[in-house]
């Protein structure tokens, strides 16, 4: 493990690692509009060898192996990677590996043609380093391909229910470093592009994606979803008793105000990234 990452791995292997397990459904049947735009600027190719860095729950890594890839799947956290093995397994799939490691820091072997993400490559305390050490599992000239981010404010989905909660909190004494490890650390695009061009990338192109979000089919599933995950469950363990209720109740006002028929539906804004590992 490469040292400054221990704060995100003791996070992905404690309660967050459980949620994403017990919620991984739902959390792929939310993302599927940007796992679809993802994958088709992959256009992976049967027997090519990719790695899926921050694989999570394995949800990318079978898709690519459904399409004939073989897939080395890297991440941070024991619970969903156990999941990740579990379903790739009970999906007969053949033609991957799964290992508990530091992205950052990991030995590759040079031969993979595509490196794909999804959203799991914002979490380095070294990025450009972090990033360094991926290309050196890359081909010349092989692919990576990525999505993360834009600002929470971008991402409707998260801010309404997130702000509304956020207001509770009593203000830190300086201002966070928006480029810490987490789910926004790369809303800056020519940051962004700055960290991958430092990293020895060529050809980097940063998509402006936007699409819409099921956040629930109502208000309840809302809450409960929002309560699991992003900002409105990372604000709410800071909050406790009647402020926490307070809190609860905001967030749910904010969300009734976007409920239409089909329940609850937000935009979200993301970077869809590509870009090369030099050629020879
Ligand atoms: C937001 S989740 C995304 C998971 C998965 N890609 C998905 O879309 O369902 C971020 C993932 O990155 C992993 N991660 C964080 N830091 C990492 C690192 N340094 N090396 C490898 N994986 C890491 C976490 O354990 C987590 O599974």
């Amino acid at each position: 493990m490469s040292p400054g990452n221990e704060e995100q791995i003791e996070y992905w292997n404690g309660k967050a690692g459980q949620t994403w397990v017990r919620s991984m459904d739902r959390i792929d049947g939310m993302l599927a509009p940007i796992t679809q735009a993802l994958l088709e600027r992959a256009a992976v190719k049967p027997g090519e060898r990719v790695i899926d860095v921050g694989c999570g729950c394995g949800s990318t890594a079978i898709e690519l192996l459904r399409r004939g890839a073989l897939v080395f799947g890297l991440d941070v956290s024991e619970p969903m990677l156990a999941l990740a093995k579990e379903r790739a397994t009970a999906a007969g799939l053949k033609g991957f590996a799964f290992k508990r490691a530091d992205a950052a820091a990991q030995p590759l072997t040079p031969d993979h043609e595509l490196v794909l993400s999804r959203f799991g490559v914002m979490f380095f305390s070294k990025p450009a380093e972090a990033f360094r050490n991926i290309r050196t599992g890359m081909t010349p000239d092989g692919r990576l391909v990525f999505v993360c981010w834009q600002a929470m404010a971008e991402n409707a989905w998260m801010s309404t229910a997130g702000q509304a909660v956020m207001a509770f909190l009593s203000k830190p004494a300086t201002a966070p470093d928006p480029r810490a490890p987490g789910p926004f650390a790369f809303a800056d695009r020519e940051y962004l592009r700055s960290i991958l061009e430092s990293a020895g990338f060529t050809g980097v192109e940063i998509e402006d994606f936007r699409t819409k979000l099921h956040v629930g089919d109502d208000l309840d599933q809302a809450m409960e979803f929002q309560k699991d995950i992003g900002p409105v469950a990372r604000a709410l363990a800071e909050l406790e008793g009647e402020t926490r209720d307070r809190a609860l109740a905001a967030a749910r006002a904010a969300l009734a105000a976007h409920l239409g028929p089909k329940g609850i539906d937000l935009g979200a804004a993301c970077w869809l990234v590509t870009a090369r590992n030099p050629g020879r």
